[in-house]
C-alpha cells in the first residue's frame, strides 16, 4: 500500500491511475476500528482502486469538543488499511488541508441543525467542507461511509444529489461490539466501566426493534420503550428520536413499508456516543 505524503503526491498518484479505473475513497479520522475496515472492505469489492483518507478535521469540531482528545494512532492506521486491501492512504496535514486566509464555507439544510446538528451546530457544515475537498482531491467513483453515523450519511448523499457530483455514495451497516456497543473510534476513551454502561444504548434500540417487531407502530411508545432502557443515571442522553429515514422528519408512527430509524446520542463519561437502528423499511425487521 503506497503512504502519501502531501497533496501534491496525492494529486500525481491519482493523475497516475488508470483513466476509467474506479475508485472507491474511504473517508475516516483514523483509529481505524473493524467497523472502517468493514468500509475498506466494501470498497475493495466495488472498486478497482482503494483509497483511504486520514484526518482529524477540525472545522466539524466545536470549541470545548473533544479534537484533542480525539484517538490517534498513525502506525496502526496504515498497517490495518494495508492488510485490508487498500491501495492507497493519505495522512492530511491540517495546514495543507486549511492553508493560512481558507476562509470557504458550506451552507446545508435546515436537516442539519437537527439531532446531532442541535448541540454541534460546526459539525454538519465542517463534515461537508471537508468531505467536498476531499472529493475533490481524490476524484473516487464510489465513497464509502458508515450508517452509524446516519445523518452525515444522508447529508453527505443530499449534497452528492444537490451539487451533481458523480460519485455513488455506498452506505455500510453499523458494525457493533460483540456487547451490542456500536463500534466508535470514541470507544477507546471509555473506562471498561463505561463500556458496559454504554451497552445500554444498543440495549435500548433492540428493545424498540423487538416492539416494533411484535406490531408496535407508535413512536411515542417505541421510544419510550428504548428510554428505560438507556436510563441510567451515568448517561446523559441527547436526543432520542425516531424519524423517516430520508427526510429525518420526526414520526408519529412508523409505516412498515417506509421505515423509520431511532437514532440516539449521548454523553458518557465525557464520551459523545451515538447509534441508531432501523424500524421496517429497507432490512429493518419486521
Ligand atoms: O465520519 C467521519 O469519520 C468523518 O465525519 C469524515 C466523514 C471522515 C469527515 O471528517
Amino acid at each position: 500500500m503506497r503512504i502519501l505524503d502531501g497533496i501534491e503526491e496525492l494529486r500525481a498518484w491519482r493523475r497516475g491511475l488508470e483513466p476509467g479505473a474506479t475508485v472507491g475513497f474511504v473517508p475516516t479520522m483514523g483509529a481505524l476500528h473493524d467497523g472502517h475496515l468493514s468500509l475498506v472492505a466494501r470498497a475493495r469489492e466495488a472498486a478497482e482502486v482503494v483509497a483511504v483518507s486520514v484526518f482529524v478535521n477540525p472545522t466539524q469540531f466545536g470549541a470545548n469538543e473533544d479534537l484533542d482528545r480525539y484517538p490517534r494512532d498513525r502506525e496502526g492506521d496504515a498497517e490495518r488499511t494495508g492488510s485490508a486491501g487498500a491501495d492507497a492512504i493519505w495522512f492530511a496535514r491540517e495546514e495543507e488541508v486549511y492553508p493560512p486566509g481558507f476562509a470557504t464555507t458550506v451552507d446545508l439544510p435546515p436537516i442539519a441543525r437537527r439531532l446531532c446538528g442541535l448541540d454541534r451546530p460546526v459539525h454538519f457544515p465542517g463534515v461537508a467542507l471537508i468531505v467536498l475537498k476531499l472529493f475533490h482531491l481524490f476524484r473516487p467513483t464510489h465513497a464509502f461511509f458508515g450508517e452509524k453515523d446516519y445523518q452525515q450519511c444522508v447529508l453527505v448523499e443530499r449534497m452528492v444529489r444537490d451539487l451533481d457530483l458523480e460519485i455513488e455514495i455506498v452506505r455500510c451497516p453499523l458494525v457493533r461490539e460483540e456487547s451490542g456497543l456500536a463500534r466508535s473510534s470514541r470507544n477507546s476513551n471509555l473506562t471498561p466501566e463505561g463500556r458496559e454502561v454504554g451497552v445500554a444504548l444498543s440495549r435500548g434500540l433492540f428493545r424498540a426493534r423487538e416492539a416494533f417487531d411484535r406490531g408496535e407502530r407508535d413512536a411515542a411508545r417505541l421510544i419510550a420503550g428504548a428510554a428505560v432502557e438507556i436510563e441510567d443515571p451515568r448517561i446523559s442522553l441527547e436526543y432520542l428520536e425516531l424519524v423517516d429515514p430520508v427526510t429525518l422528519a420526526p414520526l408519529d408512527a412508523v409505516d412498515p413499508e417506509r421505515g423509520g430509524r431511532l437514532l440516539v446520542a449521548a454523553r458518557l463519561e465525557s464520551v459523545r456516543l451515538i447509534d441508531n437502528i432501523a424500524l421496517g423499511g429497507e432490512g429493518g425487521g419486521a
